[in-house]
């Protein structure tokens, strides 16, 4: 397998307050990877950096063995990494299709099936439905359903969702889980930070447990599932 992101000893924080002592993690093209953790535990915070949204104070971040630690956000789009936000962040005064189209961005070569309007439209048909709607005028899942077209539309490798079902109804939930899996099933790559254990454990390959700003266990569904005390101890379930 081949590795899309690495992470070593990422350690970043806000003004005097470190956050991150040494984060470590990995991304194998196709996986899908799980960030797990109580809250506060400095999850987003390596988002931001990945976005580079948050500079790091010491660390690396290489994407096909490429360090980026330094790029800005939107070379970051370019190689491929797409953000679904925490708080999906649509646009308000846009309409869905105007938010759609604002990332839209092809990418030469690569495996994956390029995506378009159309496509989005069908895999999310809510939102053909309410393209003329403004962002601020979308329930809650309409504004993930959106954030997550938003971050497809610049046809990215790996795309991150910084908490995927957080304030949603359990409908909604398991569309969002279903499109989540059909992502995986044509080989896009994902990490997924969300408070459901359940569904991440179906889907992801692989789970990374932080607590203070660290990773302190990582393994499959299969070990996770087999280590109650982790559970316990360090999600608190
Ligand atoms: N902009 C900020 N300024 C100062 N401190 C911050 C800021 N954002 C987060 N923090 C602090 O950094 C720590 C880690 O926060 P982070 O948002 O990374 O947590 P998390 O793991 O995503 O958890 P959750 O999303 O459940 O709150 C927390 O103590 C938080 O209070
Ligand atoms: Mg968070």
């Amino acid at each position: 397998m081949n590795t899309l992101l690495k992470v070593h000893g990422l350690k970043a924080g806000y003004g005097a307050a470190q956050v991150l002592f040494g984060v470590d993690f990995s991304v194998e093209e196709g996986q899908v990877v799980t960030l797990l953790g109580r809250n506060g535990m400095g999850r987003s915070t390596t988002i931001k950096c990945l976005f580079g949204l948050l500079p790091p104070s010491s660390g690396e971040i290489s994407m096909d063995g490429r360090r980026v630690e330094r790029l800005a956000s939107h070379q970051l789009a370019k190689l491929g990494l797409g953000l679904v936000p925490e708080g999906r962040q649509v646009f308000p005064n846009l309409t869905v299709e105007e938010n759609l189209i604002a990332t839209a961005r092809m990418r030469s070569g690569g495996k994956l099936k390029p995506w378009t309007l159309d496509r989005v439209y069908g895999f999310f048909p809510r939102l053909k439905e309410r393209r003329s709607n403004l962002g601020s005028q979308l329930s809650g899942g309409e504004q993930q359903m959106l954030a997550i077209g938003r971050a497809l539309m610049t046809n990215p490798r790996l795309v991150v969702l910084d908490e995927a079902t957080e304030g949603l109804a359990p409908i909604i939930r398991a569309e969002i889980w279903r499109s989540l899996g059909e992502l995986k099933a044509e080989g896009l790559s994902l990490i997924v930070i969300d408070k459901n254990l359940g569904p991440l454990l179906e889907l992801a390959d692989k789970h990374y447990v932080m607590e203070k700003g660290v990773v302190v266990w990582s393994g499959d569904s299969a070990g996770l599932r087999a280590n109650s005390r982790i559970v316990h101890e360090y999600l608190g379930v």
